[in-house]
């Protein structure tokens, strides 16, 4: 079964505001496995479970065509109204059944989604719309975050993690499969011709408001609103204030290095 999340209009929205493209290695790290494989350049690139389509703009750069697509009609909307490249468009679609002809995709990416899909399903999709030769690239960060800052990055990076935390209690159980590094879904990936990278790691530019905003749009977070609001609210505000006392300023707009570590499961269809 397909698990729906992000669908409410209010999450959609911190989630536009809050969420990061896929950083600089995590980039790199994809295109030169289609540059390997001989995928890129290409005409049709296919983003699924796109949410306001943050890992779909830098695939505008590499294809004549791409597709972002996403269960959510919501997430659509707040990718629908971000300003991007002209030969970017959006579609609601479930995972599990993509409105793509066979053998017509080039590249197929999803970006921290593919957790939430019914993998059988989904790789079915995968197999059928992909051309022969045509790869997939399915990447998420993981909950491996630090911060860093003058000479306080230990302090915050325990501030972050204390928070972080309290919010992981709230975690959906799909979430299990970030944990375990997308073992699962490398496994479930039908092409011989593939690998799993478990160390790509991305300072992410920020600041103090991106990072708790961040936390604010995680899908635990979100049900931890619902169970406890005065409690949830509180909680960010009072990691906000530590934060900003450890780091000895008054603006939220301060800058900070916030550290992700990326798993990307790449493969290839044979000819
Ligand atoms: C954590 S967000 C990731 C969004 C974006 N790719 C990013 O990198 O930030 C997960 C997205 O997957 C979508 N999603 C969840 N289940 C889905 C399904 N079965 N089919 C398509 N999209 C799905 C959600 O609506 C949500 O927008």
């Amino acid at each position: 079964m397909a698990t729906q999340m992000f669908e409410g209009r209010g999450h959609a929205a911190v989630y536009q505001k809050y969420r990061f493209a896929p950083g600089e290695e995590l980039q790199q790290t994809i295109l030169s496995y289609l540059r390997e494989k001989k995928a890129i350049p290409a005409e049709l690139a296919v983003d699924v479970g796109c949410g306001s389509g943050q890992g779909t703009h830098f695939l505008g750069e590499h294809f004549k065509k791409v597709v972002g697509t996403d269960i959510s009609e919501a997430q659509i909307q707040e990718a629908k109204d971000t300003p991007c490249m002209p030969n970017i468009s959006y579609l609601v679609c479930p995972a599990e059944e993509l409105p793509f002809q066979d053998a017509s995709v080039d590249v197929l990416t999803s970006f921290t989604a593919a957790h939430w899909f019914d993998f059988e399903k989904f790789m079915k999709e995968v197999e059928r719309v992909l051309k022969p030769g045509g790869c997939v690239a399915i990447s998420t960060y993981t909950v491996d975050m630090s911060l860093r800052y003058g000479d306080c990055s230990e302090k915050l990076t325990k501030i972050f993690r204390e928070c972080w935390d309290a919010i992981l209690k709230y975690s959906h159980n799909r979430l299990k499969y970030v944990l375990e590094n997308y073992k699962e879904i490398f496994e479930a990936l039908p092409f011989p011709d593939k690998k799993r990278i478990t160390d790509i790691y991305d300072q992410i530019p920020m600041t103090v408001e991106g990072v708790v905003g961040y936390m604010e749009s995680a899908s635990p977070y979100q049900t931890f609103l619902k169970n406890d609001p005065k409690t949830a609210r509180t909680l960010l505000q009072e990691t906000e204030k530590r934060m900003l006392e450890t780091m000895g300023v008054s603006s939220r707009e301060t800058p900070v290095e916030f550290w992700v570590r990326h798993v990307c499961v790449l493969g290839c269809k044979g000819r």
